[in-house]
């Protein structure tokens, strides 16, 4: 069971030198947290939201940008319909969960916290793709999901966000 937590965007962190103690134990997570995600967020490139515990520690987060895929990169079951055009997509471009409070349902709750926030975004533009950069560590969490994987030399993964909105409306 996982404990109380806050979502908040990074702008509103009160205590900035707490995203330096985040650690989900892959350095690069750890270091785009602490050293680049408000500078995104103000520029506007990647928006970091970040769930914080009752006694102010950060236990987990993730970061979403826009992006479009090529139609040459869609699998072709996933072409029918669609216009010989990049199709616009959203990236889960980070979500990593602090080690001790891995195994408790974070992760998945932070995944969800994303798709409603992507939904919420199709609803004014027009966003057909939720896309995610795994790493090694993780493509099973998200295969878990029914992510599928867009090609087969990297970890992107793909889902409609049709499917998560009809998972919303069950
Ligand atoms: C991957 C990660 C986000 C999962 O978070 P978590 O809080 O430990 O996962 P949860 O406890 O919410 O698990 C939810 C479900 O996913 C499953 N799961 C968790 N990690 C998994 C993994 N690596 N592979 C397969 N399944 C996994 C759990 O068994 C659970 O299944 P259930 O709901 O059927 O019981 C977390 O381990 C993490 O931060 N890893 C390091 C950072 C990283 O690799 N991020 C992804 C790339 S950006």
């Amino acid at each position: 069971m996982i404990s109380a937590y806050k979502l908040v965007s990074i702008k509103d962190i009160q205590s900035k030198p707490s995203l330096k103690k985040f650690d989900c134990e892959v350095e690069p997570l750890n270091t785009f947290l602490s050293g680049y995600a408000l500078k995104s967020d103000e520029l506007g490139i990647g928006k970091t939201f970040v769930a914080v515990s009752d006694d102010g520690k950060i236990c987990g987060y993730f970061t979403l940008s826009t992006a479009q895929i090529s139609y040459k990169e869609i699998p072709n079951e996933y072409k029918i319909r669609l216009p010989k055009y990049p199709i616009p997509a959203i990236r889960i471009a980070r979500l990593a969960v602090s080690k001790n409070m891995k195994g408790k349902g974070l992760g998945k709750d932070l995944l969800k916290q994303a798709f409603m926030k992507i939904v919420q975004v199709s609803d004014i533009t027009g966003v057909y793709f939720i896309l995610v950069d795994a790493k090694e560590t993780s493509k099973t969490f998200y295969e878990h999901y029914g992510f599928i994987k867009l090609n087969d030399n990297e970890l992107c993964y793909f889902m409609l966000v049709d499917t998560v909105k009809r998972a919303i409306e069950r």
